[in-house]
């Protein structure tokens, strides 16, 4: 079969024009990859969200550059049709706008990502523009932004007073000033998401940031409920696999200690 038409940045663009709505999901690992990519997912984040739900961290800000490689090659490798975005780990573009464009570019070049996406507002802005000028498309991603977790102290909505909201939408128009292509709004209040969204010619992909956004994101580990730790409000469950994948393994050792499993069947001559 040949391969479908590629996603691009521009495609992404024009859908915000023609008011296609983008769906989009994380995914670190080929069966979620494939099955995203197979099943019309426009937009893939290796996000490094991956920390918590794959590796069970306490917070994103243990994801190393390494490992967001080693998660992106794998993914890009079984993607065909969407556009692939990875994560820039925590350090991996604080430090200065240089040692940004070189990790960057590893995530493209070493990886195959299309893209990067980066966490923070207005302050980035010379870091977005040092990337796009080099070549690199970049997310920008505001509201709540995890690697800060630990100046921030938490997960709470972002945007909720009018200081945060003037704030936020400052954030996004420099954002969008200084190149970025597309814009996640994480966890902020669904007229403000409405508000930044009519005003910026680049398509939003919101996580909680309700429906007037011209995209959605979620963790898949978390619509699949692979991921139990803890569930936000905006995380609509599309189905129980963590339940599923326990009651399996109990059947299983059940079988095992009963000596129903393996039956001759499943043995040979
Ligand atoms: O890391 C991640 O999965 C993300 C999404 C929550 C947007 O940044």
């Amino acid at each position: 079969m040949p391969d479908p038409e590629r996603i691009t940045v521009v495609h992404l663009q024009q859908m915000k024009t023609r008011r296609e709505l983008i769906a989009a999901l994380t995914a670190h690992d080929f069966p979620t990859a494939s099955a995203a990519d197979e099943m019309g997912v426009d937009l893939i984040l290796v996000g490094d969200s991956l920390g918590m739900v794959f590796a069970g961290d306490p917070s994103t800000v243990s994801v190393t550059l390494d490992q967001m490689l080693y998660h992106t090659r794998i993914v890009s490798r079984h993607v065909r049709r969407a556009l692939v975005v990875a994560d820039l780990p925590f350090l991996s573009y604080q430090v200065n706008p240089d040692e940004a464009v070189r990790n960057a570019g590893r995530l493209l070049q070493e990886a195959g990502a299309h893209a990067v996406k980066l966490e923070g507002g207005e302050e980035w802005a010379e870091v977005v523009r040092r990337l796009v000028t080099a070549g690199i498309p970049v997310v920008g991603h505001i509201g709540v932004t995890p690697q800060s977790v630990n100046r921030t102290g938490g997960y709470r909505l972002r945007g909720a007073t009018d200081a945060e909201a003037a704030r936020l939408k400052q954030d996004a128009r420099a954002l969008e000033e200084a190149g970025a292509f597309a814009l996640v709004l994480e966890k902020i209040p669904y007229v403000l998401a409405e508000d930044i969204t009519l005003n910026l010619r680049i398509p939003t992909i919101g996580i909680g940031a309700g429906p007037g956004c011209d995209g959605q994101i979620l963790v898949t580990y978390d619509m699949l409920s692979m991921f139990e730790r803890f569930r936000p409000k905006f995380v609509r469950l599309y189905a129980e696999l963590g339940k599923e994948m326990r009651e399996a393994i109990q059947r299983y050792v059940e079988d095992v200690k009963s000596e129903r499993f393996p039956s001759l069947k499943e043995s040979f001559k």
